[in-house]
């Protein structure tokens, strides 16, 4: 790409829009005993025969707990404006409660301010999966204490670190590790209890609702927000049973975490497709339930095509079908009268497909997220959003010369680029772009393979090598800088 490609790229954002790259602990850090750290559902989990393809953990993953400061120069050289990652509840509360461990802690306190030092936004998220293993213990996500010990968890992190973060995710796409989590039993914690899962959805939304109030009880300046898994759902054909299983596969998918704080409700297909008391609400949480985001990140990587036929089980790894069609794999007993559970269907990988495949064989559709943008904005308003992961795997590794060519990745983010910045025209309020992701890393129980970095990271050598997407990147973002840069000299 030539310099005048990336101020072409650049020249559709407003200047102070961020370009940012992501990443979460579990998936990178590696040294889970390191300096007090308590054990995670996710090392349970993986000691579980087949959990994790090839049987790997995240044991050393990108090592990057011990490697920071190379990593923190990495991401300066990138030139980005914002770096999304996660905080480790167990490094910070080892069994989910107490007092906070200090060495756990300090590794956080270092890293934002090497990021600050670099002129960077740290953007971190409090809960990207890794739930201390003693909370599991206790009921985990599927227990109401467990939303008052993330409150208190997020409390604590806000005293330590409010002074120098001034924006904050709650939650990373709580749909998504509440179903894979409890229901179908993919992810850690591996359960498959479809009255668990209904719990879990609700203990999780009482837990934004009470982190939100208790971040904003340290700190009423800072803000925050949390990250939603969205997809477009598409119905398959224009047959009224394929909308009608569109409409509800978009609210289960879509709106099912953030329509309560959004709105103060549950959606109503929902709402009309499950026994009420199944979501175990305490008198109360209705009125509580409502909590002024400051802010929604979403994380889009396909599009759902919706039919409401069809009698064959698609073999797909999208949860929602799972849900609706399989109730006897939950160890469930609630009564789904409506809409008819077996006759719901979710294609992305199969049937009618247009776009070409990643290695997770995901149909890349870059038009997804210019209407997730658009969804968002004509469901909750002007509200700011953040794009918080766009990505692809691909896999590549180094030639002989040690470059990593990888179009496809890039040409993926130019694409997805675009389709933000048509959003935007069209009145999507996007704050941000984060890649997803800055390394290859562990991607949960498919392991190591699937790589979906802009930098490659050799696991046995631990070296990273810049693929040509993160050169590309990197010109992107110092043509923004330059943007901004000459805008606010104009404007003095
Ligand atoms: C998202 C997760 C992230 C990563 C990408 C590929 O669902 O938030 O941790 O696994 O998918």
């Amino acid at each position: 790409m030539t310099a005048s490609d990336a101020r072409e790229i650049a020249a559709h954002f407003p200047p102070g829009f961020l370009w940012g790259v992501s990443t979460s602990a579990y998936q990178i850090e590696g040294a889970l005993d390191a300096d007090g750290r308590g054990r995670s559902i996710w090392e349970t989990f993986a000691e579980r025969p087949g959990a994790i393809e090839r049987g790997e953990d995240a044991s050393v993953a990108c090592d990057h707990y011990h490697r920071y400061r190379e990593d923190l120069a990495l991401i300066r050289d990138l030139g980005v404006g914002s770096y999304r990652f996660s905080i480790a509840w167990p490094r910070i509360q080892p069994t989910g409660s107490g007092p906070v461990n200090r060495a756990g802690l300090a590794f956080y306190e270092r890293l934002v301010d090497g990021l600050l030092e670099a002129g960077i936004r740290p953007f971190p998220t409090l809960y990207h999966w890794d739930l201390p293993q003693a909370l599991e213990d206790k009921g985990g996500w599927a227990a109401r204490d467990t939303a008052a010990h993330f409150a208190d968890y997020t409390a604590l992190v806000m005293q330590a670190l409010g002074d120098r973060v001034a924006q904050w995710s709650l939650f990373n796409e709580p749909s998504i590790f509440t179903t894979r989590g409890y229901l179908l039993g993919r992810y850690a914690p591996g359960r498959q209890s479809l009255p668990d899962y209904l719990k879990a959805v609700h203990v999780v939304t009482m837990a934004h609702a009470d982190g939100f109030r208790a971040a904003k009880a340290v700190r009423p300046d800072a803000k925050v927000g949390s990250v939603f898994a969205m997809a477009p759902c598409e119905p398959a054909t224009d047959a009224p049973a394929d909308r009608a299983a569109t409409a509800y596969a978009d609210a289960v998918f879509n709106h099912l975490s953030a329509g309560p704080l959004m709105t103060g409700r549950y959606p109503q297909p929902f709402l009309d497709s499950i026994p009420l008391k199944a979501l175990a609400m305490l008198p109360g949480d209705t009125e509580r339930m409502r909590v002024p985001l400051d802010f929604i990140g979403v994380n889009t990587y396909y599009r759902l095509v919706v039919s409401g036929g069809g009698d064959s089980r698609p073999d797909l790894p999208y949860f929602l079908f799972d849900i609706l069609s399989d109730q006897r794999t939950t160890g469930g007993h609630a009564d789904f009268s409506r809409p008819d559970p077996t006759a719901v269907r979710i294609e992305n990988a199969f049937g009618r497909s247009e776009g070409k495949r990643t290695a997770m064989g995901w149909e890349i559709w870059p038009r997804a997220l210019h209407d997730v943008l658009l969804s968002i904005t004509g469901l909750y308003g002007p509200i700011p959003i953040e794009v918080c992961e766009s990505g692809c795997a691909f896999d590549e590794s180094p030639g002989d010369d040690g470059v990593v060519h990888d179009d496809a990745r890039r040409a993926y983010h130019a694409a997805h680029i675009a389709a933000v910045a048509d959003a935007m025209k069209a009145g999507a309020n996007v704050m941000s772009y984060h890649v997803w992701s800055l390394y290859d890393n562990f991607e949960w129980a498919s392991g190591y393979r699937p790589r979906f970095g802009i930098v490659h990271v050799d696991y046995v050598t631990q070296r990273r090598t810049l693929k040509d997407s993160a050169r590309w990147y990197r010109e992107v973002c110092h043509a923004a800088r330059l943007r901004a840069g000459a805008v606010s000299l104009a404007e003095r």
